[in-house]
């Protein structure tokens, strides 16, 4: 049976004083509504719709090939939000699983699960709920005498009987699609609210004597729609923390979970070791045998095997295995750092090749560079790459050996195995196996102090 879902965000989430919509507020590395559309996808919905209103702009932009997305322009209610996919869904004949997109901490596999109860008991509606010690504010599951559903009442339409009901509507469903929309269009906004209720048509159906399940949900924390930046900061926790757990089932180590901060995605091999305040972000792989951080921040980078990086950033760049980075070595865009290379202390490179087993110890900055493999770049080596309008290559040679305090001035090459004395600053080629000076020689200028203080 094929499977779509709907979900719902047209709110303007009032209380995130933000100009961006809700579900956009990114946590855990993208914006609520990702996670939200990336759950029903592992649930196995292949038709993905978006109800949005405020910043709808915004989320057509964000969804992209992602998800279908439907104009709410009014926010009359969740059934008539709801009802807005129906064209989308007219020649659907599947089921319709239906969430918000303010609860990202959903998982995948407990909307397969629902789905799963759905199509095993033939319902025609399939809740998910969940006990809640408090559940202010949610609508209540109401049961009839022989424990079936029998409808929802939202918290302010509710008997004091039914106040003390526990087991609330988490507001995620399964339906069949046939007779849905029918269905829908009966719900009427006669309530405290003078909304159109969604949660009316579960009534609707049982008066009906349809079948109507429910699921009960393990780990209510996985419903918790975000309404303020405060929960949005507990999701991100939540989310950070299943990231770092799956990560440590996988065999990497992470020494403080509490202030390590790793995008979900990011891959990391066996026995790597993640030290403290270190960021992995985005699309990063991290081979095995690693050891990152502490104090790093790798965002969009490839890492090797029995790589070592501390106290370093380095952006959409790959770094090779047995490579040793930092401390304090910023690699910016673009940059291939090979296998067996030394980036040391203070060092900046920029969308540059760098071959196997050379070295850039200390102090230097290297931008629109290729270095070839064992080459030496002394402490303190600049290339001057761009003369305030174009950028310019500097190319470094196989075993290539720049001395201290080299300028080179692009574009220049140094050839296979040549020397640069420390303190040039190289304008013009230097040719394999040659030295290059380009310094003014030292004069000694004998009993100079003395003179000088005798006048
Ligand atoms: C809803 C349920 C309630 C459930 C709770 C779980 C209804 C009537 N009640 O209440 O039983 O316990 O969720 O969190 O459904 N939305 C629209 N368009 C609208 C109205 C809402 O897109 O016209 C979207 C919102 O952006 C939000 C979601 O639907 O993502 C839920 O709406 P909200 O008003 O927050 O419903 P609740 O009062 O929380
Ligand atoms: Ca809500």
């Amino acid at each position: 049976m094929e499977l779509a879902a709907v979900i719902l965000a047209a709110g303007k989430g009032t209380r995130m004083k933000s100009d961006l919509p809700k579900v956009l507020h990114p946590v855990g590395g993208k914006p609520m509504l990702g996670h939200v559309l990336d759950a029903v996808a592992r649930a196995g919905a292949t038709q993905r719709i978006v109800v949005a209103g405020f910043g709808a702009r915004q989320v057509i932009d964000f969804v992209g090939n992602d998800a279908r997305v439907v104009l709410q322009e009014k926010q009359l209610g969740t059934a008539h939000a709801l009802l807005q996919a129906e064209d989308e869904l007219k020649d659907f004949s599947g089921d319709l699983l239906v969430v918000c997109g303010d609860t990202p901490l959903l998982r995948g596999s407990t909307l397969a699960n629902l789905a799963r109860h759905h199509r095993e008991t033939g319902a025609a509606a399939t809740l998910l709920t969940a006990e809640m010690a408090d559940p202010t504010g949610y609508g209540r599951v109401i049961r009839a005498a022989n424990g079936n559903v029998a409808r929802i009442v939202e918290q302010k339409d509710a008997s004091p009987e039914e106040l003390q009901v526990k087991e609330i509507n988490t507001g995620v469903y399964c339906f069949k699609v046939p007779g849905l929309f029918a269905a829908l269009k009966e719900i009427s906004p006669a309530n405290a609210q003078g909304e159109y209720y969604l949660t009316d048509i579960i009534g609707i159906f049982t008066q009906r004597g349809m079948n109507v399940q429910a699921v009960a949900l393990a780990d209510a924390q996985e419903v918790q729609g975000i309404n303020d930046r405060i929960q949005l900061s507990r999701a991100a926790a939540v989310l950070r923390r299943r990231t770092l757990d799956d990560l440590m089932a996988s065999g990497v180590t992470i020494v403080d979970p509490n202030n390590t901060y790793i995008d979900q995605g990011v891959k990391i091999g066996r026995d790597s070791t993640i030290l403290p305040f270190t960021f992995l972000l985005g699309n990063t792989e991290v081979g095995s045998g690693c050891t990152i951080g502490p104090g790093s921040k790798i965002t969009d980078c490839m890492i090797g095997e029995q790589v070592e990086i501390q106290y370093s950033v380095a952006i959409a760049s790959r770094i090779g295995s047995g490579a040793v980075v930092g401390p304090y070595a910023y690699i910016r865009p673009g940059t291939v750092v090979g296998e067996q290379v030394k980036i040391g202390d203070f060092v900046e490179i920029k969308k540059s090749t760098i071959g196997k087993g050379s070295k850039i110890p200390h102090l230097s900055y290297v931008g629109d560079a290729v270095i070839g493999e064992k080459v030496n770049v002394g402490a303190g080596t600049i290339t001057c790459n761009y003369d305030g309008k174009n950028k310019y290559q500097t190319i470094l040679e196989d075993n290539a050996f720049i001395g201290s305090n080299t300028n080179l001035v692009a574009p220049v090459k140094v050839g296979q195995g040549a020397v640069v004395a420390a303190g040039s600053t190289i304008t013009e080629d230097v040719p394999p196996n040659a030295l290059g000076v380009a310094r003014e020689r030292q004069t000694n200028v004998e009993n100079w102090v003395k003179r000088r203080d005798s006048k």
